[in-house]
């Protein structure tokens, strides 16, 4: 029986590429819904990026609830250096013709839990995790009801993409950040030091485009423009493909090197807003409350991806 997921998401390339990956992979992963939110770009924006890739592959009958524009606390910060001002710059997809479900995306996620089998729901969470941290105080109990929340986010020694210390994700909003990992909800977490790993390098690019089809041609100029910002600014050989590793990891975790630890979220000084305090050691004796993916097979990952997003149109 195929697993259960949720996939939050803000759509710059690499978010649409996770969750158009799922459905490529229907015999192992059910995706019940998306749940947008404000992140790489604002929550109209990051909407409607979900919808056009739904679209672009014909499964529109996905449902799509938009939730929080900001963060809980903070002003919300864009990544539009990153991903151009749609946050899908790279090729021109046409606007969507259908729209968001009803609905709050928070509200939406406590639903599916409490009326799914207790322990039968994942998600993927691969944005400012506000959306999640709303759901889990709207109502506790899904705290133990989860299956699994798989993040991208955070960085141990790899250091930041937003400051030295934070990577974006959980730079937004890290009092989001603080009640995930406070939750007792099991979490795996996938930091910069893994996706720095998995980067779309020319060769992959053209093995993802020599498939053919219409979709896989509008990803190859997404990724390759995605690429700009971080090889330039990070000297990478390619930009990260870092939101996928969320499902790859549900499809193929043997693929992956995981350590289980201690991580804590620094809120409260500037410096090291929304920094991932990796006890990679166990110094600090705290519960063991994440499962970091800190490598992987990045040739096996990249073929992993080409061949369900392949798969995405059904
Ligand atoms: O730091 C990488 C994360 O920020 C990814 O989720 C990417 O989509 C951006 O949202
Ligand atoms: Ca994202």
């Amino acid at each position: 029986m195929s697993r259960k997921i949720i996939i939050d998401t803000d759509p710059s390339p690499d978010d649409s590429v996770t969750f158009l990956m799922a459905l490529g992979s229907p015999n192992e992963l059910e995706l019940l819904a998306l749940t947008t939110v404000g992140g790489n770009v604002s929550l109209e924006q990051t909407t409607i990026n979900t919808l056009k890739s739904l679209e672009l592959v014909g499964r529109v009958e996905i449902p799509v609830y938009m939730g929080a524009d900001r963060p809980l606390k903070r002003a919300l910060i864009t990544a539009q250096e990153v991903h151009g001002g749609n946050g899908f710059e790279g090729y021109d997809l046409p606007e969507p013709t259908t729209k968001a479900s009803e609905g709050f995306a928070p509200d939406k996620i406590v639903e599916l839990v409490m009326d799914n089998e207790p322990n039968s729901i994942t998600i993927c969470a691969i944005a400012p995790l506000t959306n999640i941290a709303l759901a889990m105080q709207k109502e506790p109990k899904i705290k133990q009801r989860l299956q699994e929340i798989v993040i991208m986010g955070g960085a141990r020694s790899e250091g930041g993409n937003v400051t030295p210390a934070a990577e974006y994700n959980i730079y937004v909003d890290p009092e989001a950040a603080d009640i995930v990992f406070t939750s007792g909800t099991p979490i795996t977490l996938v930091p910069l030091d893994c996706t720095h790993k998995a980067l779309s390098t020319d060769a992959r690019l053209e093995k993802l485009r020599a498939v053919g089809t219409l979709h896989m041609e509008a990803f190859y100029h997404l990724l390759k423009f995605n690429r700009i910002y971080d090889s330039e600014k990070m000297d990478m050989d390619g930009g990260p493909l870092h939101d996928p590793t969320t499902v790859a990891y549900l499809l193929k975790p043997e693929i992956f090197k995981s350590k289980k630890v201690n991580v804590t979220i620094s809120k409260d000084y500037e410096i090291t807003r929304g920094m991932t305090v990796i006890d990679w050691w166990g110094k600090m004796e705290l519960p063991l409350n994440t499962n970091v993916l800190y490598d992987l097979d990045s040739e096996a990952y990249y073929d992993l991806v080409i061949e369900r997003l392949a798969l995405a149109g059904g």
